[in-house]
């Protein structure tokens, strides 16, 4: 890969850093950001020179397309610091891959894969102070492309917006979460755009998602929309059954999205010994393991999720609880996934890329 040298990125550097103003033992997920952001701009056919500057407020005309059609896509990354101070990212490669998917399918330019790696390694560089040390801790990068060009005619835009800002972040779930099994809406659906990390696909959450909140579940397994009758995936995060001991994981397809944490515990389960079967998995299978005790395990696995542990879920008005387990293999996948991106244990996979 030839990358393009930090020269060929215009920076401009924050005269003051606001590190000092945060505390990290007490960081809410994506609510505060680095002192730099990466930007770069598509127009006239071509992606322009790119630039990393001050984080700061931007100026959009609001006849911009993203405003209006939600031609939007994003990625989920993390950076992590091991004792020595090497910085280093998990399977980057996979999310590159990924926003070009995306962007494919919401008819948006494919960027350059030399300036991603080198504004993701210049920003990181320059931000390396708000990547901390420990297992727990990580700097959450969030690349994304808006479409920017103004004008409201409903069709793809020639001008676009690719940008990474950076959020230092802890836990997204910090307790195991409740989950509702969806039986009336629906988040993707055949042909759609479920695999994409589309904006719109999170947008469309919120409302289902808030009124299981209210019912005190702060999730939902989404099923197909067509039956209903099959469980996809949960929203931020894929969804990972274990029956006995065995561990089940929804197919990908059109609908669910192709996740890098998802694809990794698969790997680790064969690594680790681990019986596993990509499948459909349906309500009444893991309602019938709930009854007769067989159902040990229900977890989520996402980046910022890592692997979150699902302590109940409910369908048609009735509430299962999951006990805890001695044993658990989220817990298992969690330390195992958390060693290898912190560099406290061996790579065989080449899973990190050091910054
Ligand atoms: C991620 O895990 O990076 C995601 O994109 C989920 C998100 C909506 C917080």
């Amino acid at each position: 890969m030839t990358l393009i040298s930090t020269n060929d990125i215009d920076i401009e550097k924050a005269k003051t850093s606001k590190i000092t103003a945060v505390d990290f033992n007490n960081l809410a997920f994506g609510r505060v950001f680095t002192d730099h952001m990466f930007v770069c701009d598509f127009k006239d056919g071509k992606w322009q020179k790119p630039q990393i500057m001050p984080y700061q407020s931007m100026t959009i005309e609001p006849s911009a397309r993203v405003f209006h059609y939600g031609q939007a896509v994003f990625e989920g990354m993390k950076a992590y610091k091991d004792e020595s101070g090497n910085v280093f990212l998990f399977r980057p490669d996979q999310n590159f891959e990924r926003i070009n998917k995306s962007s494919a399918r919401m008819a948006i330019p494919e960027f350059p894969k030399d300036y991603f790696f080198n504004g993701l390694k210049t920003l990181l560089k320059l931000d390396s102070e708000w990547i901390k040390p420990g297992v727990g801790s990580s700097l959450y990068l969030r690349p994304f492309v808006i479409a920017t060009e103004p004008a409201i005619s409903a069709s793809p835009a020639n001008e676009y917006r690719f940008m990474i800002i950076c959020s230092p972040a802890k836990a997204y779930y910090s307790e195991p979460v409740r989950v509702l099994f969806a039986e009336k809406f629906s988040r993707s659906a055949d042909g759609g755009v479920g695999f994409a990390k589309a904006a719109g696909n999170y947008g469309a959450q919120f409302y289902p998602t808030s009124l299981a909140q209210k019912k005190g579940f702060q999730q939902i397994i989404w099923t197909d929309a067509n039956t209903h009758e099959y469980l996809e995936e949960a929203g931020t995060m894929n969804i990972f059954f274990r029956i006995g001991d065995k561990l089940i994981t929804a197919p990908n397809n059109d609908r669910i999205l192709d996740g890098v944490t998802r694809k990794s515990v698969i790997q680790l389960a064969e690594d680790l010994g681990i019986d596993w079967e990509v499948r459909r998995v349906s309500v009444k299978e893991i309602k019938d393991a709930a009854k007769n005790g067989s159902l040990k395990e229900i977890f989520g696995a996402g980046t910022a999720a890592v692997i979150s542990p699902v302590s109940a879920f409910e369908h048609a008005d009735e509430v299962y609880e999951i006990a805890e387990v001695e044993d658990s293999y989220a817990m298992l996948f969690k330390s195992t996934l958390l060693n290898i991106q912190h560099n406290l244990s061996e790579d065989k996979h080449g899973w990190r890329y050091e910054v």
